[in-house]
């Protein structure tokens, strides 16, 4: 497809030298339509679906969209034309002019030649309406149609574009991106949401697949493998599925979501991870404002009011850190009546995590140090005595509670031994271990739930409107 710089170099070389044939129309996507400054008349064909057709008495105008851009590219034809099947939502090719636009709306519009109607829509039964502004709940229902849809459109763009700033962020900071495994052996956070894989039908007799007696599952996390990587690699990240059979029908759980991990190796602090964690949010976050404002300025009018300046309050001020302790210490003290009764060496709910980022000001906030009771084998021992605790970190933003979570890793041989000798994981994890044995160095690392990530910059009240084909509990439909 031609942008819209190679097509009007293609229409000047065209206009100093005699052209004997008239050149067939350049195919041009809507957002190059849209973006062309002063359009004199080039002849060009656009495709894409019919957002809407009003019809007057001697022009017919139609709203086309191909999914490039929010907006849609307006068409302006003879009233004589046949219209008989251009309905809301039906595909169409256009050819015609590029023209300057009477109107204040729009640069250009494109008077049209021809229209072909590619695919029919019949408006009786097509669920999505023209003028419809339909609520994010209803249009679930239809995941093969709804990103049609301006909302979705939206979110979908914001997605791919936060995909590629995310992976800007990693390379411009010098991580090397790494594939990791989806089907697994292991179960990194060691709290047995795992959905095992096995042929449908059993290949060669009655052992499993991959193992004579270890399973196979969808993985959880990248981390390990990734920790395996930054021992050669220093700063690795992958992005990618994870998968959790969590029993959960939340606004912020699914058994399918894309997690960003990283993984750094000569990181001795914290406070250290906490930089980054903050960089990328940050960073990517502006990258993203930068290139679809648009589709950003959507979601902040019309689905979340009020959360440019949530965003922009969260973006300017520095994120704070508590520890877990002074946690629990602010949720006793708190007027609120929780569902769970908060208390050291118990879990933050839900409702904890929102709590404390209100009582600090609506800013992210990392806390840190948990009880070792409360967490995976693999992170690294604070030895601080009675309340004992590890070195791990999760990130807190407004609206959705935890959207990374992260620590250094017990990079000990010894410490590491007895953690797994105490969960009886030593002889699945000798290859954990080796690592310690083979060149260790202080490490660790974090991960952030991408959908999470979305909800939070978008202000989208529920996860599943923020994947393509959303995976929970009872539901996979597609
Ligand atoms: O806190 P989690 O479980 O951390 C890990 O898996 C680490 N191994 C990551 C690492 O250090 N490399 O998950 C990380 C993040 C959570 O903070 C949350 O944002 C998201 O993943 N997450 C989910 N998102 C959607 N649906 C679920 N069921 C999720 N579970 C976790
Ligand atoms: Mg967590």
């Amino acid at each position: 497809m031609l942008g819209a710089r190679c097509l009007l170099r293609a229409l000047r070389s065209c206009s100093s030298a005699p052209c004997p044939r008239p050149k067939p129309a350049a195919k041009l996507s809507v957002r190059d339509a849209l973006r062309v400054q002063t359009a004199s008349g080039e002849r060009v064909k656009v495709q894409g679906w019919v957002r809407s057709v009003r019809s007057q008495k001697e022009v017919l105008f139609l709203h086309v969209n191909d999914g490039s851009s929010l907006e849609s590219l307006q068409v302006v034809a003879d009233s004589n034309l046949d219209s008989r099947e251009l309905d809301f939502g039906c595909s169409v090719e256009v050819q015609g002019q590029l023209v300057k636009s009477p109107s204040k709306r729009q640069n250009v519009e494109l008077k049209a030649e021809k229209i072909e109607v590619v695919g029919n829509c019949d408006p009786k039964d097509f669920p999505l309406k023209y003028k419809d502004r339909p609520p994010l709940e209803y249009l679930r229902q239809f995941p093969h149609l709804r990103c049609r849809t301006n909302a979705l459109g939206s979110i979908l763009r914001v997605r791919s574009e936060a995909t590629a700033a995310i992976h800007s962020f990693f390379k411009d900071n010098g991580f090397v991106h790494i594939h990791t495994p989806i089907i697994t052996s292991n179960d990194c956070e060691g709290a047995g949401e795992l959905f095992q894989v096995e042929p449908r039908h059993r290949v060669g007799g009655p052992l499993s697949f991959f193992f004579i007696d270890v399973p196979a599952f969808l993985t959880v996390s990248g981390q390990l493998h990734l920790e395996v990587m930054s021992g050669a690699f220093t700063q690795v990240f992958t992005f990618g599925p994870t998968f959790r059979a969590e029993n959960s029908q939340s606004r912020r759980h699914l058994a399918e979501f894309y997690m960003v991990e990283a993984e750094i190796s000569f990181v001795e602090s914290l406070q250290d991870l906490m930089q980054v964690m903050e960089g990328l949010f940050k960073s990517a976050t502006a990258m993203v404002l930068a290139s679809c404002p648009e589709d950003v300025a959507l979601c902040h009018r019309f689905i979340a009011p009020g959360q440019k300046d949530r965003l922009e309050h969260m973006l300017k001020n520095n994120f704070l850190t508590i520890s877990y302790t002074e946690a629990v210490e602010i949720l006793k003290q708190a007027s609120q009546n929780f569902t769970f009764t908060p208390e050291w060496g118990v879990d933050l709910h839900t409702e904890h995590e929102k709590y404390l980022v209100k009582h600090c000001g609506n800013i992210p906030v990392f806390v840190i140090n948990y009880p070792l009771a409360l967490k995976p084998f693999y992170m690294r021992d604070n030895e601080d005595g009675p309340q004992h605790t590890v070195a791990a970190v999760d990130l807190l933003v407004p609206g959705v509670g935890e959207l990374f979570g992260g620590s250094l890793r017990e990079e000990r041989y010894h410490f590491l031994e007895q953690r797994l000798a105490r969960s009886g994981l030593t002889e699945a994890y000798q290859w954990y271990l080796d690592l310690r044995r083979f060149g260790s160095v202080p490490h660790g690392g974090f991960g952030m739930g991408f959908e999470r990530y979305l909800q939070c910059i978008l202000g989208i009240d529920n996860i599943k409107d923020v994947i393509p084909f959303p995976r929970f509990t009872h539901s996979c439909i597609l």
